[in-house]
C-alpha cells in the first residue's frame, strides 16, 4: 500500500478523491489525519501550476509522496471565466452559495444555454517525480439551484446528456463523470505503471 498525501482542505474534494482511490493499492492521507491545513496562497495563473504550487508546499513540509489538484469551472459566455478564480469568484473569503448567486447574475444578460466546463488538473510529486493529468467535464450553467450532494458549482451545473445537476447525484454518479475523477484516475494508472 502506497500512502499519498491529498493537499487540499477541501471537504468536498476529499470526499471525492478518497472515494477515486478505494480498493485500489494506494491510500490517501488527508492533511486533516495529518492536523495540519496550511493555507497556501494560490499564484499562479493556470490550474496547472496552482496544483504544482499546492503538492510541493505539502511536500516541503511532510516529504511523502503528494497529490494535488487546482479546478474551476469555466463558461464559455464569459470567456472561461471564473476559471482559476472559482473559489473567491465572489470575493475573498465568500461562501459558494456568493458565488453561485453572482454567477447567474452575471449570466442574466446573455442567452441561454450557457455552456461551461469543469477542468481538473491534478498532479503527483514525491519530490523527484512530476506526473500530471488533466479531466474535463462538459454541461451548462442553469438559473436555479437543484440538489444538495456536492460542493461549490455543483447545484447548478448540469453535466452534458444528464436531466440532473451535479448536486442531484451521489458521489459514486459524480465520479463516473467527473473532471477531477477523470483526471486522478489518468493520474493512478500513470503512478501505478512508473
Ligand atoms: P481550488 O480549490 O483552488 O481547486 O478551487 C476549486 C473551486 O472551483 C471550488 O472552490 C469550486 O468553486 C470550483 N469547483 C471545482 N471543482 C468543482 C466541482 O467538482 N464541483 C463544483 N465546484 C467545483
Amino acid at each position: 500500500m502506497t500512502e499519498l498525501i491529498f493537499a487540499t482542505g477541501n471537504k468536498g474534494k476529499l470526499a471525492e478523491v478518497q472515494k477515486i482511490f478505494e480498493n485500489t493499492n494506494f491510500k490517501i492521507i488527508s492533511l486533516y489525519d495529518l492536523g495540519d491545513v496550511p493555507e497556501i496562497e494560490e499564484t499562479g495563473s493556470t490550474f496547472a501550476e496552482n496544483a504544482l504550487i499546492k503538492a510541493e508546499a505539502i511536500f516541503n513540509i511532510h516529504k511523502m509522496p503528494v497529490i494535488a489538484d487546482d479546478s474551476g469551472l469555466a463558461v464559455e459566455q464569459l470567456n472561461g471565466d471564473p476559471g482559476i478564480y472559482s473559489a473567491r469568484y465572489a470575493g475573498e473569503n465568500c461562501t459558494y452559495d456568493d458565488n453561485n448567486k453572482k454567477l447567474i447574475k452575471v449570466l442574466r444578460e446573455y442567452d441561454t444555454p450557457h455552456k461551461a466546463k469543469f477542468v481538473c488538473s491534478a498532479i503527483y510529486f514525491d519530490g523527484a517525480n512530476k506526473i500530471t493529468a488533466v479531466g474535463e467535464l462538459p454541461g451548462e450553467i442553469i438559473s436555479e439551484y437543484r440538489g444538495t450532494n456536492g460542493f461549490g458549482y455543483d447545484p447548478i451545473f448540469l453535466p452534458d446528456g444528464f436531466d440532473k445537476t451535479l448536486a442531484e447525484l451521489t458521489t459514486e454518479e459524480k465520479n463516473k463523470i467527473s473532471h477531477r475523477a477523470k483526471a486522478f484516475n489518468k493520474l493512478r494508472t500513470q503512478i501505478e505503471i512508473r
